[in-house]
């Protein structure tokens, strides 16, 4: 059978507003509406890895809270076919985001309360380290505590393991952390916050990814938003454009989407190029509908879209 992906990270309940605009302190703003949906980076990762996957098992290690939000993901995850790595936690609460979304452009601005997730630690790796060992592709985003991150890309390293580091909240990280990675996914003011340089345009995104590339990670994939994807690593580089699907509905999560389904197609043995593809599709076809991963898309459509896109 195909070797799992691995995923680490957060699940949170994603409390979504839309209004027209954030309320400034003290003032208060009426929505538009209103909706409780599944969300955290590596939870969505997880979903939209297992919806596309044609083969590979999806592993996801968190900690939850003894509450509704951990019914929630349990749910969401048995529908999706993620396979829980969970640590029970009954010192705190399952994680939660209150995310803010402009009605006008779809665009959100998050603050996450991780609860147990943040209470996530090395430990909880070296429980798995098996799994991780024995997985395609191992991936981690920075929402539980960098020392988890880095035990278990040390682990998936030391194991011969492809790593993946979405660095999201983007944070400071040592070269000896990006050392561990083989892809950094970071989003355009990730790569800013990384490096310092400033990123909106292909030439200074590569400018970033060299910076990246030169404190010792293998290879760079920068999300554009609307305008794909940038690959780099110390021989080439390679702009992917997005896949035009349909409206934009609601982005969150797309990056999510994107390095779920990156992570899948790595796994499944395609080539970086394929995989940059997929991924895209995955994203693309993530944004025409609302939620983050309410809004994973089954592998059919994807496979419709790269076939009808060539
Ligand atoms: O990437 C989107 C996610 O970021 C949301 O689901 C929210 O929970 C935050 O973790
Ligand atoms: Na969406």
């Amino acid at each position: 059978p195909a070797k799992p992906v691995v995923i680490l990270g957060l699940f949170n309940a994603d409390a979504v507003y839309r209004a027209a605009r954030q309320p400034k302190l003290g003032e208060t703003v009426m929505g538009q509406d209103f909706r409780l949906e599944p969300g955290g980076k590596g939870s969505n990762q997880a979903v939209a890895a297992a919806r596309a996957s044609g083969g590979p098992a999806v592993h996801f290690i968190t900690r939850l809270g003894r509450d509704d939000f951990a019914r929630l993901a349990r749910g969401v995850w048995q529908n999706a076919g993620v396979i829980p790595e969970v640590t029970e936690d009954a010192q705190s609460h399952t994680g939660s985001a209150f995310i803010f979304i402009e009605a006008a452009t779809g665009n959100n601005a998050i603050i996450v309360a991780p609860g147990a997730g943040g209470r996530i630690g090395p430990e909880d790796l070296d429980a798995r380290a098996d799994l991780i060992r024995g997985a395609a592709v191992f991936v981690t985003q920075l929402e539980q505590p960098l020392a988890a991150a880095r035990r278990g890309l040390e682990i998936a390293r030391a194991g011969g393991v492809t790593t993946i580091l979405n660095p999201a909240p983007a944070a400071a990280l040592d070269d000896d952390l990006l050392a561990l990675c083989d892809y950094i996914t970071p989003n355009e003011s990730e790569a800013e916050l990384l490096t310092g340089l400033p990123v909106s345009s292909l030439p200074e995104a590569e400018a970033a990814a060299d910076a990246l590339l030169a404190r010792g990670v293998g290879a760079v994939v920068v999300t554009l938003g609307a305008n794909g994807v940038l690959f780099r690593d110390r021989h080439r580089s390679l702009h992917v454009p997005v896949v035009r699907v349909g409206e934009v509905v609601e982005t969150t999560g797309a990056g999510d989407a994107f390095n779920g389904g990156f992570a899948l197609a790595l796994a499944e043995g395609r080539s970086v190029d394929e995989a940059l593809r997929f991924g895209n599709a995955t994203a693309g076809l993530s944004v025409t509908g609302p939620g983050a991963a309410s809004a994973m898309p089954a592998r059919a459509e994807i496979d419709r879209l790269l076939a009808s896109s060539g």
